[in-house]
């Protein structure tokens, strides 16, 4: 079933700086949807802005600030709170208080222009014993 929001537009690739981080918020109400966007290079990837730890926002220095939720030092991506580091890649827990846990991974769309659409969650990690 696809989800209500997918098709929803964000941004192009290029709005995005390579290694940096875009947040948004999609949708109303109990249907709204806070996300981001990473980019490494010619790829994108996107997670809930939910802390598995805690389950507050990522982001710091102010929603939607250029590079808000990548490390300048590791290139990981950076929890504000606590500091819990996730892999770009799949947005695995690195290092931190939730190590071991998973971003919730979001699907993109990406249109010939580079144009970013939201298509819904992507299926979770498998838990671990399940
Ligand atoms: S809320 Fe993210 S590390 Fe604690």
């Amino acid at each position: 079933m696809s989800h209500p929001l997918a098709g929803t537009p964000l941004c192009r690739l290029e709005d995005i700086p390579d290694g940096e981080g875009r947040g948004f918020v999609i949708g109303e109400g109990a249907g709204e949807v806070a996300l981001f966007v990473v980019r490494d290079g010619a790829e994108a990837f996107a997670y809930l802005n939910v802390c598995p730890h805690l389950g507050t926002p990522l982001d710091w220095g102010g929603f939607d600030a250029a590079g808000s939720f990548v490390s300048t030092d590791s290139g990981n991506i950076l929890c504000a709170t606590h500091g819990a580091e996730f892999r770009i890649g799949d947005g695995y827990c690195l290092a931190g208080p939730c190590r071991g846990e998973c971003l919730q991974a979001v699907r993109l769309g990406r249109e010939p222009d580079g144009l970013l659409r939201f298509r819904g969650m992507a299926p979770g990690p498998p838990k671990p014993g399940g």
